[in-house]
């Protein structure tokens, strides 16, 4: 072998080793679904933790919940509008059900907007601890049946 061809296959070798190790698929397609919905699934985990942060740190704080849950509120609806009929490719870590079970799909939904709800109208720190355990764990079951 030449030196140019076994440098290019020591280059090739290491495209893909990196390739293989390099973290996450690009979404390629027009529009970028898949992408645009787990980074509107991050904004729901960022829009949430810092809720159960301050009633783990036990700061309760009824104006500060008004504003966590307003930002939860922002973030609630998003997710569902990429979930366009051809957007099971990778990266896509939905499980095929989403797109099999509407059904079910819709009531997990609507699961995780009625504990939102309820964390909006609670209005007192026990309130709105079991308002956001019961919003983590709408989160948890969805993933449970419908997150790979
Ligand atoms: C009705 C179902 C459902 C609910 C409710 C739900 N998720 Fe998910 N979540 C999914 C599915 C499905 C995926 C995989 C998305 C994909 O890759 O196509 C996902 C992905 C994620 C991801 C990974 C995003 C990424 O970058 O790959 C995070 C973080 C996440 N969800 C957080 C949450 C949090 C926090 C909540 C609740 C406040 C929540 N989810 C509620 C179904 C749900």
């Amino acid at each position: 072998m030449s030196r140019l061809a076994v440098l290019s296959v020591f280059s090739v070798s290491i495209l893909l080793a990196l390739t293989a190790c390099g973290g996450r698929v690009e979404d390629t397609r027009p529009g970028q679904p898949v992408k645009h919905r787990q980074d509107a699934f991050q904004a729901l985990l960022d829009a949430s933790e810092p809720i159960g942060l301050m009633l783990h740190d036990r700061r309760y704080d009824a104006k500060r919940l008004n504003e966590l849950n307003e930002a939860l509120a922002q973030a609630r609806d998003v997710p569902w509008r990429y979930y366009g009929p051809d957007t099971d490719y990778p990266p896509s870590k939905s499980r095929p059900d989403v797109w099999r079970e509407p059904e079910k799909w819709e009531a997990a939904q609507q699961r995780f907007f009625a504990a939102a709800a309820a964390l909006r109208t609670a209005e007192s720190e026990a309130a709105a601890q079991a308002a956001y355990d019961a919003l983590r764990s709408s989160c948890k079951s969805c993933h449970d049946v419908f997150r790979r």
